[in-house]
């Protein structure tokens, strides 16, 4: 997706290389997003009325393609200091016209650049304000939705030159419908920058030597469009406490992802939809124009914990192989402080307090996308076992494309490792409205599924970076496992079941480590299967996601063809595409299934198959009924599929490389998909 970094210096001095530079590394820090093209907003030449023109660099391709253009600007004076300066930028991933300089963001309000913006998301009803900005004289240049924002504000601009920049973004969004978050700058408004959001994520991170006035900006209320405030709660509208951030020597980061923001703070403010925050004279205020009853009035200033190293690569050929090698430490950080080894308590933090409602519910939903759907599916079977409830597993978008029947004593999970996966987080509205409680399993903490949660677990992956997602699914995988363990942690007649898991969580990371020294005969394999077109990957019970989520990976960074297989359908029609030619992997490990497995096993040798048999490495039969094995580690039934992904992870890297694609970010993919 889109990915927004801006930067404002106020009092702090900069020469216009090193807030290029900034520009441009905040960029890099988010191309893991996915985008074909980006581009940067900053102060140009002065005008001969003492103020400046805007500047704009964009180029089609990647980031370090916009740093080259840059780099040959040659009517740029890179030294030129600036004691303040805003400068915006933008990496951009089509949907509205083909990846072009002249689509790519910043865009502008017309040909001397008074007002920019950078913006991620969707405007649905860009047609409808075109087609009114064209009446009034409005050119277009480009075939983006974005364009009629930045001529909007240009509009009303025009009409109310004596408004603040903020009052003006804010009449600006009242006509705008779908998603965005958007930073803006302007001529007409030196050194000032104003941001919002609305279904889509932004973040500011502030740098100041000075210790920070205060830990919460409260929000202050606007007038509306028609001059009105919100007449059941005027008289709660009141600025007179107000604190602002900063207003001397401060530096202020904006960013659709805090990892951009990392390296310069770790102090930020996560903002809400509709929220309007803006910068004058290096203060930094948040306003609304609605208020609803229930919502907070003010924002913390949150201290993230993130670490550099952890958004770097190191010395790992691609983060997919650095997060893929993490799964060691991964998971002990997911499970850290909760699951107690000499006790066999485990304790979810975020979600203890509404136990006792979880526990008297009717039945427990899972909601999401892709791999984080997969988790789901992975641990379906133990949450039936160990909740005795009714478990639903639900793609997001199929869910909602169905209006489906949800009821207040519902209990709806929505997993997602990027937190603003736009299908799920519509489908959590929309579960929320009918009065369910909702429960958002998490990586990205800030991010809207955990803000717009009633409870919650974080998986504690930490940062992940490659597209394809590999340590999250392990850490949902585990937190899942946990949540179905405090669920039966009364039941005495699971004791010994859920002692046995718990032994089973203790031995993981070890076992993980064994599961990754697979890594060089994996990619002997790999050398053998990267030349075919198609790779059919067969398994049941509790090893079923494996093959689902094994295939989405081939898929998504091989661009082979690829199915994950439930082995108790073979006979009902994919068995018809197995003959000699056709590369297949099964998942055979010794659980209750085995005996099916190796029955579908043979069905598949009798018509010539020849499959690779990823299993037990304890297992001697099945390795003597295979041509081709990988070996993982034997763990209890319900956490051998954290086992059996690894290989599969491992694969479909090895085989990506081979095949020359971008392993870190697949083609017409994005990291967090933050549109329908
Ligand atoms: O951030 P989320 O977990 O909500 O993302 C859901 C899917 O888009 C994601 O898991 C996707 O399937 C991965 N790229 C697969 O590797």
């Amino acid at each position: 997706m889109c990915g927004i970094f801006a930067y404002l210096n106020y009092l702090v001095p900069a020469k216009r290389k090193e807030i290029l530079d900034i520009l441009v590394n905040g960029l890099k820090r988010m191309e893991y997003r996915g985008y074909d093209s980006a581009g940067v907003g900053f102060e140009g030449t002065n005008t001969k009325n003492g103020g400046f023109e805007l500047k704009t660099i964009k180029q089609k391709g990647k980031v370090a393609m916009l740093q080259e253009e840059i780099a040959h600007s040659t009517d740029l004076d890179f030294e030129k200091e600036y004691d303040i300066h805003i400068g915006i930028a933008h990496t951009r991933w089509a949907t509205h016209g083909e990846p072009s300089p002249t689509n790519s963001h910043p865009q502008r309000s017309d040909t001397t650049n008074e007002f920019l913006v950078v913006h991620n998301g969707i405007i649905t009803n860009y047609k409808d304000l075109k087609s009114f900005l064209i009446s009034k004289g409005f050119e277009f240049e480009s075939e983006t939705d974005t364009e009629v924002i930045v001529k909007m504000v240009k509009h009303i601009y025009d009409k109310n030159p004596s408004i603040s920049f903020r009052e003006l973004v804010e009449l600006t969004i009242q006509q705008l419908e779908g998603a965005f978050s958007l930073v803006f700058m302007s001529s007409k408004y030196p050194g000032e920058c104003v941001s919002t959001r609305r279904g889509s994520p932004l973040v500011i991170g502030v740098k100041s030597k000075a210790k920070l006035s205060t830990d919460h900006i409260p929000i202050l209320y606007s007038k509306d469009h028609r001059g009105l405030m919100n007449p059941s709660l005027h008289h709660t509208d009141s600025t007179t406490e107000f604190h602002p951030i900063g207003n001397k020597e401060v530096e202020y980061f904006f960013a659709s992802d805090a990892s951009a923001i990392i390296e310069h703070t770790n102090q930020v403010i996560f903002l809400e939809d509709d929220d309007v925050a803006a910068v004058q004279n290096g203060c930094l205020t948040i306003h609304r124009i609605k208020r609803t009853l229930d919502e907070s009035t003010t924002r913390e200033v949150t201290t993230i914990k993130m670490e550099i190293q952890q958004i770097m690569k190191g010395s790992y050929s691609s983060f997919m192989q650095k997060e893929i090698f993490e799964q060691p430490e991964s998971v002990v950080n997911t499970m850290r402080g909760r699951v107690n080894f000499d006790t066999n308590r485990v304790v979810l933090g975020g979600i203890k307090d509404f136990m006792v409602e979880i526990r008297r519910c009717r039945r427990l939903l899972f909601i999401a996308c892709g791999t984080s759907y997969h988790s789901a599916v992975a641990t379906r079977q133990l949450m039936e076992e160990l909740t005795e409830l009714p478990v639903v597993v639900e793609l997001a978008s199929d869910f909602l494309d169905r209006q489906t029947p949800v009821f207040r004593d519902d209990v709806c999970f929505f997993i997602s490792q990027s937190g603003e996966t736009a299908d799920t987080l519509m489908a959590l509205r929309y579960c929320k409205q009918r009065g369910a409680l909702i429960v958002g399993i998490t990586n990205t903490v800030g991010s809207s599924i955990c803000r717009e949660s009633h409870c919650g677990v974080h998986i504690n992956a930490g940062p992940e970076i490659g597209v394809a997602s590999t340590k999250a699914y392990t850490s949902q995988f585990i937190s899942l496992v946990m949540f179905a363990l405090v669920m039966c942690e009364d039941r005495i007649s699971m004791q010994e079941r859920r002692n046995e898991i718990i032994r089973g969580l203790k031995n993981l990371p070890d076992q993980i480590k064994e599961v990754l020294k697979t890594d060089e005969h994996v990619h002997t394999l790999a050398r053998e299967l990267y030349q075919q077109k198609s790779l059919l990957v067969m398994g049941r019970g509790y090893n079923y996601a494996t093959c689902l989520e094994g295939a989405l990976k081939i898929k998504e960074l091989t661009y082979m063809h690829s199915e994950g297989i439930l082995a108790g359908e073979l006979k009902h029609g994919p068995l018809a595409l197995v003959d000699k030619a056709m590369p297949v992997m099964m998942v055979v490990t010794r659980d209750k299934v085995y005996p099916k497995c190796m029955n579908a096993l043979q069905q598949v040798k009798a018509r010539h198959g020849n499959p690779i048999v990823l299993g037990n490495t304890d297992d001697k039969e099945t390795q003597q009924q295979a041509n081709k094995f990988i070996g993982v580690p034997s763990t209890i039934d319900c956490l051998q599929g954290i086992l059996t992904i690894i290989p599969m992870q491992l694969l479909s890297m090895h085989i990506a490389q081979l095949r020359g694609c971008d392993v870190d970010c697949p083609r017409n993919l994005a990291k967090s998909v933050t549109v329908e």
